[in-house]
């Protein structure tokens, strides 16, 4: 078993580079039963994987709150209680791996609930996937709140821009701090890179971050975002998509979660 998570600044490329994570791991043949979790409240993943989510976990629970009010009774509790419920209401399934957008609460500018639940079904869903990726929201908040605690692996994605660096720097001191697991993997994944490896190598050692990967910038993943096409589909030969593979290849890392679980 296996948890992964993919967070960074905006923009970055998180969402591109989990469908191409997600198409590595099915190639792996190692991933076993994989669900992946588009934990961006602005969504994304689904589209990014060609596949259509009927409700998010942000609509079903505002679904269950209405119904609640309806019949009287809006308790928080009963809609914690509601979990299970909630989570595999929402789960679809494709011939290969099972998807959960989280989506977003109606309450304006507040992701705080469906977060929480998050947390939660992580925890429930890892005992019935052997593999999860999660695309996480852009920034600092599902780090700072603890949101995606329990991770076996955790790629901080960037640009080569000083800004991503510095959000590499934030998260990288944000994840030292907590509790540590007894085995958790922390690195940094440089993408759309033109030819600078060598000066990102050395910007990484002095955030004292493991650099998992370079991804090079490749035309074809902006023109199949642009068509709407899966990035799952990205030809053989496209270069991203065969970086991500070695990355993917590098992070096979079964026996962290094993060793998480059984501690
Ligand atoms: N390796 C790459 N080569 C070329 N274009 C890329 C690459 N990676 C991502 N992109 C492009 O960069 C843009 C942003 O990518 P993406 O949506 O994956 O970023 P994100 O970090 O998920 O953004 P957000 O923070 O909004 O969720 C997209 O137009 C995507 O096609
Ligand atoms: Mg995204």
């Amino acid at each position: 078993m296996s948890i992964y998570a993919v967070c960074g600044k905006g923009g970055v490329g998180k969402t591109a580079f989990t469908a191409m994570f997600t198409k590595a791991l099915l190639e792996s043949g190692k991933a076993g039963k994989l669900l992946v979790i588009d934990a961006d409240p602005a969504l994304g993943l689904a589209n990014a994987l060609a596949v259509r989510p009927e409700k998010t976990i942000g609509q079903l629970r505002e679904s269950i709150i209405e119904t609640a009010r309806e019949g009287g009774d809006s308790e928080k509790g009963e809609i914690a209680r509601m979990l299970d419920y909630l989570v595999m209401e929402s789960l679809v399934e494709t011939d290969d791996f099972a998807l959960m957008a989280m989506g977003r609460s109606e309450t304006l500018g507040c992701y705080c609930p469906v977060n929480d639940i998050l947390r939660d079904a992580i925890t429930m869903l890892s005992r019935k996937f052997d593999t999860i990726l999660i695309d996480g929201e852009a920034g600092l908040e599902q780090i700072n709140r603890q949101v995606l605690r329990e991770i076996d692996c955790l790629v901080i994605l960037t640009d080569s821009s000083a800004r991503g660096l510095q959000t590499v720097g934030i998260l990288k001191e944000m994840v030292g701090k907590r509790d540590a697991a007894p085995c958790r993997k922390v690195g940094v994944v440089f993408n759309r890179v033109r030819g600078d490896e060598a000066f990102l190598a050395q910007a990484a050692g002095k955030i004292g971050i493991e650099v998992f990967g370079f991804v090079p910038e490749d035309p074809e993943v902006g023109k199949y975002d642009m068509a709407g096409k899966s990035l799952a589909e990205l030809p053989p030969g496209s270069e991203a998509a065969a970086a991500v593979r070695g990355i993917a290849e590098k992070l096979s890392v079964p026996e962290c979660g094993d060793a998480r679980r059984e501690a």
